[in-house]
């Protein structure tokens, strides 16, 4: 394993440009000395907090064949609170998020993806809430003129104005780079969905986003119409 990152790391010196660590998902310049000190910082400290060794008791609450959902609650012991603070960290980092507390911590439920080689690849972080502002669907007239992808990522983002109900507020969803668009994000939420309230299953309405980033919101609304 070891000398399959280091392997990577090598081939990326040699060329110019951006490089992409395959282990930690860092897009750096190879060539440029500040830029490869930077990744060097990040590369081991960014793996040491999403490694997951295992737990006496976890709360697994879905199972897949690719990984399983562990859930986090504020009462639980040390150790596991501590691995989902480490990778809300991460999470937060790269969102830009300054302030590192929760609004509610008391109250947070934080849901953790395990991949089978014993990293945490997703960090969904669900709160209770009693309203929130529902992401409306763009009219399709509007769809025609975002023809390219910088349209289509910076367009006015349209919530309603009228605040709704709403039982669970997604203040925090991240899945590692380099597991993107592998649905892990989408069963991340489907299991809170099931799992948040105990005995009911909650609908996609009843689910806000909070302050989602260009990448969430393309997220929320695939998975809000679908
Ligand atoms: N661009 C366009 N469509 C997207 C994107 C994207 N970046 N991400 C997801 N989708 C859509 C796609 O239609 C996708 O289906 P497809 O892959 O079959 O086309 C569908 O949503 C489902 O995507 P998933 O695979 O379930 O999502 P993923 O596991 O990749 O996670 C996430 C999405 C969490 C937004 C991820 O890109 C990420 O961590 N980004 C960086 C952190 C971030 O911005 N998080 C949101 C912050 S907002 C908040 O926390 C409230
Ligand atoms: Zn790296």
């Amino acid at each position: 394993k070891q000398d399959d990152d280091q392997l990577i790391i090598d081939a990326g010196q040699k060329q110019f440009g951006a490089t992409n660590c395959g282990s930690c998902g860092m897009v750096y310049s190879a060539d440029n000395p500040e830029d490869n000190f930077q990744h060097t910082q990040f590369h081991q400290r960014f793996l040491d907090s999403i490694k997951f060794v295992g737990w006496k008791k976890e709360r697994v609450v879905a199972e897949f064949w690719d990984g399983k959902i562990l859930l986090v609650m504020p009462d639980d012991p040390k150790y596991a609170v501590k691995k989902a603070d480490d990778v809300r960290r991460v999470a937060d980092n790269e969102l830009g998020f300054q302030q590192l507390t929760l609004s509610r911590p008391t109250q947070s439920k934080t849901y953790l993806f395990i991949n089978t080689e014993r990293m945490v690849v997703g960090c969904l972080v669900a709160e209770p809430i009693r309203q929130g502002y529902r992401v409306l669907e763009q009219p399709d007239r509007h769809k025609d003129m975002m023809k390219d992808d910088f349209m289509e990522r910076h367009r006015a983002w349209c919530c309603s104005t009228v605040p709704e109900q709403a039982l669970c507020g997604i203040s925090r969803i991240w899945v590692f780079s380099l597991a993107r668009r592998q649905g892990i994000a989408t069963r991340m939420l489907d299991t809170v969905r099931s799992s948040f309230m105990y005995g009911s299953h909650l609908t996609k309405e009843e689910i806000a986003f909070s302050d989602p980033t260009p990448d969430g919101k393309q997220f929320a609304t695939k998975y809000c119409n679908t």
